[in-house]
């Protein structure tokens, strides 16, 4: 039977969303968001200015998502600009270049740059992150490994992706993997599956990887002081031992810790009588 009730409108099927880009300038942010709305790369730098914004539609199962993207600049000159652009953002690219060790160390000022801005609405459990080791293609320079950059995002709940704008390696799965984590925090009201969350290991776990991975000798790698007995640098590694054994760890960098944990316990136990 013809009715006259008008079309219903399926809500549920459309949604928008805003994202960001984040990170030092010239680490690849604009290209990367070329490379897969334009499926084209620029080797030529060109400085974002302030902002760009462009909007893309992607379709997430039955859902199609309108995106609003918002590439901030990364120079410290155009803070002014960017610093109003933070709030009510879902998903958020944090990117560095794995040639330039600062920029990567520069992600948790970004972070803190963001908490700042957006003052009470950082509830930071309610946006998805997906953190881009970018320029992957220049094998020859790269400074920091799949391990570390692995371990600082997935410690923190966050996605982690190789990508090269340049060959496009890993640029679509990346963005997949981001609208689809963002469409299922949107439709888990608002906040991040838990499954995403949870990492498989703990974050004392990331830290001592962590540590190992910065520490001067194998005093400091076991965590005892110069000239400590027998007794004390085996209880030390024990310690380490029990928490990073890849049986029990599954945490990014684990086994080359506890290598190296090995191998500083025995060159200690070597010298000590
Ligand atoms: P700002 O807008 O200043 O914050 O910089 P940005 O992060 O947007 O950097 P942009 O995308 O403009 O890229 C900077 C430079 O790196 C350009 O010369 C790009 O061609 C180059 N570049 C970007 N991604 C890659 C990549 O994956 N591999 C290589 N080899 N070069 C890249
Ligand atoms: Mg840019």
């Amino acid at each position: 039977m013809e009715t006259n009730a008008p079309k219903r409108r399926d809500n549920k099927k459309s949604l928008r969303v805003k994202v960001i880009s984040l990170g030092n300038a010239e680490v690849g942010k604009s290209c990367i968001i070329k490379r897969y709305c334009e499926k084209r790369f620029v080797p030529k730098y060109l400085a974002t200015i302030g902002i760009d914004y462009g909007v893309t539609k992607v379709q997430v199962r039955d859902r199609e998502i309108k995106v609003n993207i918002f590439d901030m600049a990364g120079h410290p000159f155009f803070y002014e600009v960017r610093n109003e652009f933070y709030k009510d953002s879902q998903g958020v690219l944090l990117v560095y270049d794995v040639g330039l060790r600062e920029s990567f160390g520069a992600l948790d000022s970004w972070l803190g740059e963001m908490k700042q801005e957006m003052g009470s609405q950082a509830n930071m459990d309610s946006i998805v992150f997906v953190v881009c080791a970018n320029k992957v293609d220049l094998t020859k320079r790269r400074v920091v490994d799949e391990g570390e950059g692995r371990l600082w995002a997935e410690s923190r709940g966050f996605h982690y992706f190789e990508t090269s704008a340049q060959s496009g390696e890993g640029i679509n799965e990346m963005f997949q993997a981001f609208f689809s984590s963002i469409t299922d925090m949107c439709e888990n009201g608002g906040k991040r599956p838990v499954s995403e969350v949870s990492v498989g290991f703990t974050k004392e776990q990331a830290d001592t990887i962590r540590r190992i991975r910065n520490s001067k000798d194998s005093w400091d790698m076991l965590g005892v002081k110069p000239g400590a007995t027998r007794e004390e640098v085996n209880k030390a590694y024990r310690k380490l031992a029990v928490l990073l054994h890849p049986d029990k760890c599954v945490a990014p960098g684990s086994e080359d810790a506890f290598k190296a944990v090995v191998n500083a316990r025995t060159s200690l136990l070597k010298n000590i009588k």
